[in-house]
């Protein structure tokens, strides 16, 4: 079974309106939404921010809903200055930006008595997102690279510098690292699709609830994709 996970509800909002036959499960303040897209069961389900809630919700999906892969869409702050407000980075692997047990020797990062940093989404649902996007008129940029994440909203240059460079992360975002390791832990497939709404500088250049509509818009376009080879 896939899901279709998102963090906010304005960002998965359009793939409920494009679902049919739905029914709705709710478990630990989520809604899970059970129904189709062009023909292709899916659970579709907003997380809420932050990686414990992103955590609750994939351990959740792959116990009581059978999901054995997952598809998270969503917006990110790009930290590589080649990304632009609306491009897409597609995960290549995933680390958790604010772990940090240096005071027991593990390297920042590094998931303790795991000893694992960097979670690595399925290549297939990474090359089959960047293939799809092909097939859309006028999608915008996309790449794949490592995205970072934390329970934390990146505003400040200096910050977004910093984790660019000890990291190698292309954005920085709050659940996608989440979704990673309780993926692995739990042997299933996933890839984290983000949508850049900032530079994680502290610079808002957009109008956010337009920007949100217009990323979402590609995401459903993309996800609509994906699904057919799904
Ligand atoms: N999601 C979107 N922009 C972000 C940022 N700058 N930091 C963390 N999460 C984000």
């Amino acid at each position: 079974m896939l899901a279709v996970m998102g963090a906010m509800e304005e960002e998965i909002a359009l793939f409920r309106e494009a679902m049919d036959d739905v029914d709705k499960n709710q478990k630990a303040g989520l809604t899970f939404y059970k129904g189709e897209i062009d023909n292709k069961k899916i659970i579709l389900v907003h997380c809420g921010i932050g990686k414990v809630n992103a955590a609750i919700c994939t351990q959740i999906l792959i116990d009581d809903f059978g999901v054995d892969n997952i598809i998270f869409t969503g917006v990110a702050g790009a930290l590589s200055a080649n990304l632009n407000v609306l491009d897409v980075v597609v995960s290549t692997d995933c680390i958790q930006h604010d772990l940090n047990v240096g005071a027991f020797g593990y390297e920042a990062g590094t998931v303790p008595r795991l000893n694992k940093k960097e979670f690595a989404a399925d290549d297939a649902l990474v090359k089959l997102a960047l293939k799809s996007a092909k097939n859309i008129e006028n999608f915008p940029q996309i790449v794949s690279g490592r995205i970072l994440s934390g329970d934390e909203f990146i505003a400040d240059k200096q910050r977004a510098l910093h984790l660019a460079d000890k990291f190698s992360g292309h954005c920085v975002e709050m659940e996608g690292a989440a979704v990673a390791q309780a993926s692995y832990l739990n042997d299933v497939s996933f890839v984290i699709i983000r949508a850049m709404s900032d530079k994680a500088d502290g610079t808002a250049d957009v109008d956010f609830p337009k920007f949100v509509q217009q990323a979402a818009n590609n995401s459903l376009a993309l996800v609509r994709e994906m699904l057919k080879h799904l």
